[in-house]
């Protein structure tokens, strides 16, 4: 049964979107089972560049249903939007598009709620979040009482559950900012979601049901993770994580597949590190090489803008969030970025309290203390970007990637040197001969 999972495993923006759009081809149905409008996935093709939040990044190239399926929280303005904008592009989204009548929705006093949330200081720092309302939709799910999902918008008392929420949510927005004074008008918001529900009717679906039915018939299933691992709500560097379970464990939760039907798992990883928002971050490079990174590899958010921070490849973050989310095979990107640097720096353990490290620390202020250390390694100053042989990288960097996947424990399957669907190459055998030696005929 071959399910195929693409994880970040580090804190997102690893270019999953790349990645997930070049395997769509060898697959019936594409999936993104967590997370929300927080993510922002860059697609290029050609001359087009695409820019996804909420819909898979498996729309854009071939007959695939594409899935948005429980654990998802949605945002139908967003979603609207990024409809629209790909239909006038010709993409086949009518046709392609499916949405869980399960999927929890975020309503404007959630995006309110993040905004005063996120100003509150936790554990010594700003979360830093995407203020797209996600942690509140998501405390709303498990709460229940306040929750409203995308099913709800279609029940006789959907106006009475508006109503009656909205009342409760401005008493929550005051309790929690007493200078509060934005009145939520519960008819306002009730028409304006009925026009949402209209204009989403047809992509509504019972996922959960299609997809189990989808495990039976055999069919090839890719999930999608938005995020990356350390960013996962259990098991990240928590707070400073998302509010879903963005590892690898996150898959069958959040699909409604069983845990078995995953039978490949591809953590995606950049050549190097970054993070954006709050939180500890051990190989950070908060200088001119950190500045050299943002500016190659153009390390802003997608989806806010804001500079990423960035630092050295973690080979202890990246060795637990593999292992936490049973990868098989590594996804090496952005190896271009790295291409001027004399010399590259991997963190092999940390030092904490006088100790060598090697497991990820479970607290921040343990993170937030570990002094890496370093191995040193020669950089290749080779433009790499039009290779498109593994056998042909420079020297030094191929010692790079295999210092890597020797740190990690895990193969590197694919290598990228550049956004574009060409600059791929598949080491991994098995992804060679679906996808061809290099993507370059794509
Ligand atoms: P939230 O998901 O908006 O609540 O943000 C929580 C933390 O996750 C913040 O540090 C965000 O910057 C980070 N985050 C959320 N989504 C992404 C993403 O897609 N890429 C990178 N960081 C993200």
């Amino acid at each position: 049964m071959p399910g195929t999972c693409v994880i970040g495993l580090q804190w997102g923006d690893e270019a999953k979107g790349k990645l997930v759009d070049l395997l769509t081809a060898d697959f019936d149905w594409v999936v993104r089972y967590q997370g929300g409008a927080n993510a922002g996935h860059t697609v290029v093709v050609g001359e087009d560049t695409y820019k996804l939040h909420h819909i898979p990044s498996g729309i854009l190239s071939t007959e695939a249903k594409n899935l948005i399926t429980p654990g998802v929280v949605l945002n139908p303005p967003t979603i609207l939007k990024e409809i629209e904008s790909l239909t006038s592009r010709n993409i086949r989204v009518a046709e392609n598009l499916l949405i869980s009548d399960r999927v929890h929705l975020v309503l404007p006093w959630h995006l309110e709620e993040d905004r005063i949330l996120n100003k509150a200081v936790v554990d010594g720092e700003n979360i830093g979040t995407t203020l797209r309302g996600i942690g509140p939709c998501y405390r709303d799910k498990v709460g229940r009482t306040y929750a409203v999902r995308v099913g709800d918008m279609y029940r006789p008392d959907f106006r009475e559950k508006i109503e009656r929420t909205t009342a409760a949510k401005q008493n929550l927005l005051g309790s929690i900012d007493p200078s509060y004074a934005l009145q939520l008008n519960a008819d306002e918001i009730y028409q304006e979601y009925s026009g949402y529900a209209e204009k989403l009717k047809p992509h509504v679906a019972d996922t959960t049901a299609m997809l189990l039915d989808a495990v039976d018939a055999d069919a090839r299933i890719l999930f999608e993770g938005a995020q990356g691992a350390l960013l996962d709500i259990d098991h990240g560097t928590f707070p400073f994580v998302t509010s879903s379970n963005s590892s690898g464990v996150g898959v069958a939760a959040g699909s409604g597949v069983p845990p078995r039907c995953i039978t490949r798992v591809i953590g995606v990883i950049k050549a190097y590190s970054t993070r954006v928002g709050g939180g500890p971050f051990p190989t950070e490079q908060d200088n001119e090489t950190g500045q050299h990174i943002r500016d190659l590899g153009n390390e802003y958010g997608t989806t806010t803008g804001r500079p990423r921070r960035c630092g050295w490849f973690d080979a202890v973050a990246v060795r637990y969030t593999a292992r936490l989310s049973g990868v098989d095979m590594l996804s090496l990107m952005m190896l271009d970025v790295l291409s001027e640097l004399e010399e590259i720096q991997i963190c092999v353990a940390y030092e904490i309290n006088g100790q060598r490290v090697t497991d990820f620390p479970s607290h921040p202020d343990d993170l937030r203390q570990a002094k890496p250390i370093y191995e040193t390694l020669a950089g290749w100053q080779t433009d790499v970007t039009k290779i498109d042989r593994a056998e042909d990288l420079p020297e030094n960097a191929i010692a790079y990637m295999n210092r890597i996947s020797e740190l990690v424990g895990r193969p590197v399957g694919v290598a990228s040197v550049g956004p574009d669907r060409a600059q791929t190459m598949f080491l991994d055998e098995e992804l060679a001969q679906t996808y061809g030696n290099s993507a370059s005929s794509r």
